[in-house]
């Protein structure tokens, strides 16, 4: 009931100041409150209420996987959260995002609003809906690619495993089947071939039955002429997919090369 846990909240307050000690609170400077007005508001409403801008700058946090400070001036001697310099719009982070919800509100009032919906509230675009709690909203091929052509296909190999490492389970990336196959074919188009098997075979050990990444494969094994190595990948295929029509004829095709 809203009462009882209203009063189990009150005594949890109680307790926690209690144990604290009437002591030491009394000899504590008085800890910061958050702002009631605020100064240098340029997107969002001058009169926002308190909690308004709380909960809008929570989805702004959250949406970026970033905490306040990101895009907040940090005071070296801030005790608590407000002590910090909100005002200040000396951070980069700060002026982007400012752009970021200018974009959003115009994405939102002018763009969707035109659109028939079923449910109009749900159907409005966040941080989040970008995002997916990173600072750069890239996918993780487009991430990988980036890293290839900056730092070579060791460095991808790395960042991805520390990606994995830190973000499988959460939104942030999509590790299925799809990402490292995407990869592949986009090195394999730029004629990274070697950088494109390595990010195949990664692909193959975390998903051995996955039939596009064997028939993809045998396709790159083909194209670096490893005849032998194409024919394996498309029996491998085969047996996911016994009596294949395509798989059949590109086996046909393939040993056809292969005698001498
Ligand atoms: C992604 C960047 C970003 C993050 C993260 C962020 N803010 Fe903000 N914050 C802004 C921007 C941009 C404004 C100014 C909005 C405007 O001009 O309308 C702002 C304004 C404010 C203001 C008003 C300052 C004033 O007086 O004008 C406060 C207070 C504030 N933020 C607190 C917070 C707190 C607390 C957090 C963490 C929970 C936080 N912000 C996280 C970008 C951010
Ligand atoms: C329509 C998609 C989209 C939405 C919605 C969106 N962003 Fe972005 N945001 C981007 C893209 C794309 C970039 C990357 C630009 C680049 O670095 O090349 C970016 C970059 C940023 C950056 C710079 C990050 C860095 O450190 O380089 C900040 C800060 C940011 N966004 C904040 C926000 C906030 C806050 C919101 C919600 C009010 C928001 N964004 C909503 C697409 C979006």
């Amino acid at each position: 009931m809203k009462i009882d846990s209203k009063i189990t909240r009150w005594l949890v307050v109680c307790a926690a100041v209690w144990s604290v000690g009437i002591g030491s609170l009394a000899a504590r400077p008085a800890q910061a409150q958050p702002p009631k007005e605020f100064h240098n508001l340029k997107v969002l409403p001058k009169d926002i209420s308190q909690d308004e801008l709380i909960d809008t700058m929570r989805d702004f946090s959250l949406g970026l996987g970033v905490r306040c400070l990101y895009c907040h001036v940090g005071k070296e001697d801030s005790k608590s959260l407000w002590d910090n310099d909100f005002v200040s719009d000396e951070k980069p982070a700060k002026q982007t995002a400012r752009v970021m919800l200018q974009m959003m509100q115009e994405i939102n009032r002018s763009h969707l609003a035109k659109i028939k919906k079923p449910a109009p509230e749900l159907l409005q675009v966040s941080c989040v809906t970008c995002h997916r709690r990173q600072t750069r909203p890239m996918s993780l091929s487009q991430t990988l690619i980036a890293t290839v052509e900056a730092d070579g296909s060791a460095a991808a190999l790395a960042r991805y495993h520390e990606l994995r490492e830190q973000h499988y389970g959460s939104d942030a990336y999509d590790f299925s089947d799809r990402s490292l196959r995407e990869l592949s074919s986009a090195l394999a188009t730029k004629d990274r071939l070697a950088d494109a098997l390595t990010f195949l075979r990664l692909n193959l050990q975390y998903f051995p039955e996955s039939l596009r990444s064997h028939v993809q494969l045998a396709e790159l094994l083909n194209e670096s002429g490893d005849t032998a190595g194409a024919l394996a990948s498309y029996e491998r295929a085969l047996e996911l997919k016994p009596g294949d029509d395509f798989l059949l004829g590109k086996i046909a095709e393939v040993k056809k090369r292969l005698v001498p």
